[in-house]
């Protein structure tokens, strides 16, 4: 889809449909007044009538209204003005563009961006219109063989701003917006490919293909150099796999050389079968979303570079099939890990954090500045936070804070958990520095705790998406969460924001 930002009143746009908003009860935004009055009241008897009361989601076509120079105008119920904040604006923009979707309209001209949102700027509202538009319309059909097609598809959608002296911060919001649906896309293609192509060699000539195409540097490592470098607690989960594991480190350069970089770190698990510690069958195809941590720090580089942020990043994927076998490890195995700390893995199933730990000891070589891994770590946390938020956790609160506001002016929300060493003996093992688990209760602090024995040497946050980077159900699929939270604190740090 093409996009644009245009100011002008919505009366005099020559496009094949302008979409304007109605509050609930029967309230005319201010496009919509315009149009009305060019219309010489159409819009008002009719929401007089009863045909479009204003309730959030609902949409009403009108074609050859009166006084316009459109096709068609869409008119977008918004809930109560009182009512409405972030959720009600992507909501009205989505219900619009899959409506628009449906209609004949090749091109549309959309006034909604000009609705005030509380504590919102018009670039909030502009990034966050384009990155609604393109998920709406987001398919993945690449393995279908008779495709769901779109009749007449929306070709161009043109965003409308109230004043001429938005239009420069409206147009570099706008390329924001668009960078980050793009690595939002990308998430979610290699989340929901399956997982007898995204196996670890896949992805990784996916980052590869990805890193050429953008300049970033690359290198992937096989089992061999893992090996020789120590890795044995990543390479305990590969074991049981025929797969062979790598590890994938991307680097975009967009800072000054002498600029530390951040490093991003994603759990690229491709199937989680449990490995020996075998999980149920139930909804177990879902365990190949278990890369969604892999898949989210690969499309923030991916918006990162296309955004040209002025910083230095770094992305590390472990990326390993955890599969039951004759060369399985065992419950019981002792592993020594790259940092040298023993580890008895008493469940094979608790495998994240094992490749996670060597890769987080791999990225001290990049003397980073901060460090952010992202996993779908435990089921402990969907219990506790459900869908809504990611589970939060830094070892300095700093960092905590502007990963949260990062997170909620994305509308990518996370929540605080902690991290206090009071829970590290659950950890203990007899045998071993550390077992893999930590027992029955608060397994996604347990999880954690276990990753931040690894994690001293910098400061350091852990995004746990296990309840958040897909959804279940009738619209199954990867939601490419957290790539709105990772790629807002990117432009906080470069200063890209408003
Ligand atoms: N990938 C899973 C976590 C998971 C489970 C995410 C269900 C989303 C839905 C992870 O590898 C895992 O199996 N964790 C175990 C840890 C336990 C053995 C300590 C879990 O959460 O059950
Ligand atoms: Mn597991
Ligand atoms: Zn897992």
């Amino acid at each position: 889809m093409e996009f644009s930002i245009k100011s002008g009143s919505p009366e005099k746009q020559r496009s094949a449909c302008v979409v304007v908003g109605v509050f609930e009860p029967r309230k005319l935004t201010l496009p919509a007044e315009l149009l009305d009055k060019a219309a010489e009241g159409y819009l008002s008897d009719l929401v007089r009538r009863g045909d479009m009361e204003g309730k959030a989601g609902s949409t009403l076509l009108l074609h050859d209204v009166p006084g316009t120079l459109c096709d068609r105008v869409l008119l977008v119920g918004l809930g109560k003005e009182k009512e409405f904040r972030e959720k009600e604006f992507t909501g009205a923009v989505r219900a619009a563009v899959k409506t628009l979707n449906e209609t004949g309209a090749f091109d549309a001209s959309i006034f909604l961006t000009e609705i005030a949102v509380k504590k919102r700027s018009i670039a909030w509202r502009v990034r966050q219109t384009a990155m609604a538009a393109l998920d709406a319309t987001y398919r993945f059909d690449a393995y279908k063989s008779k495709k769901d097609e779109v009749r007449r598809p929306l070709r161009k959608l043109t965003l409308a701003v109230e004043r001429r002296n938005e239009l420069t911060r409206a147009e570099e919001a706008l390329a924001q917006g668009l960078a980050i649906a793009e690595g939002i896309a990308f998430a979610r293609n290699l989340g929901n490919t399956p997982p007898n192509v995204c196996n670890p060699a896949w992805l990784a000539a996916e980052a590869q293909a990805m890193a050429k195409e953008l300049k970033l540097g690359c290198e992937i490592l096989d089992r061999d150099q893992m090996e020789k470098l120590g890795m044995l607690s990543l390479l305990a989960v590969a074991r049981g796999s025929h797969q062979p594991p790598k590890l994938i480190v991307l680097s975009y350069k967009g800072g000054k050389a002498a600029d530390k970089p951040v490093v991003l770190v994603g759990k690229g698990v491709t199937f989680d079968t449990g490995g020996i510690s075998i999980k149920p069958a139930a909804e177990m195809d879902e365990m190949k979303f278990d890369m969604c941590g892999a898949a989210s720090v690969l499309g923030t580089i991916k918006a990162a570079a296309r955004m040209q942020l002025p910083l230095n990043l770094t992305v590390v994927v472990p990326a390993v099939e955890n599969m039951p076998g004759g060369n399985a490890s065992r419950p019981g195995d002792i592993v020594t890990s790259l940092s040298g700390q023993t580890i008895e893995i008493l469940n094979t199933d608790a495998e994240g954090r094992l490749i996670l730990c060597d890769a987080l000891t791999y990225a001290e070589r990049f003397e980073p500045e901060t460090v952010i891994d992202v996993a779908t770590l435990t089921g402990a946390c969907v219990v506790a936070l459900g869908h809504v938020a990611s589970g939060l956790f830094a070892s300095k609160d700093g960092l905590a804070r502007a990963l949260l506001e990062a997170g909620d002016e994305a509308h990518d929300r996370a929540w605080h958990l902690p991290l206090w060493d009071d829970y590290q003996e659950l950890l203990k093992s007899p045998f071993a520095d550390m077992a893999n688990i930590g027992g029955r209760t608060a397994g996604a602090i347990t999880a954690a705790c276990f990753l931040a024995r690894y994690t001293k040497k910098y400061d350091w946050a852990h995004l746990d998406i296990a309840g958040t980077a897909w959804k279940s159900g009738g619209d199954k699929g990867a939601t490419g969460r957290p790539v709105p939270l990772l790629t807002h604190y990117l432009l906080q740090r470069a200063g890209a924001l408003d």
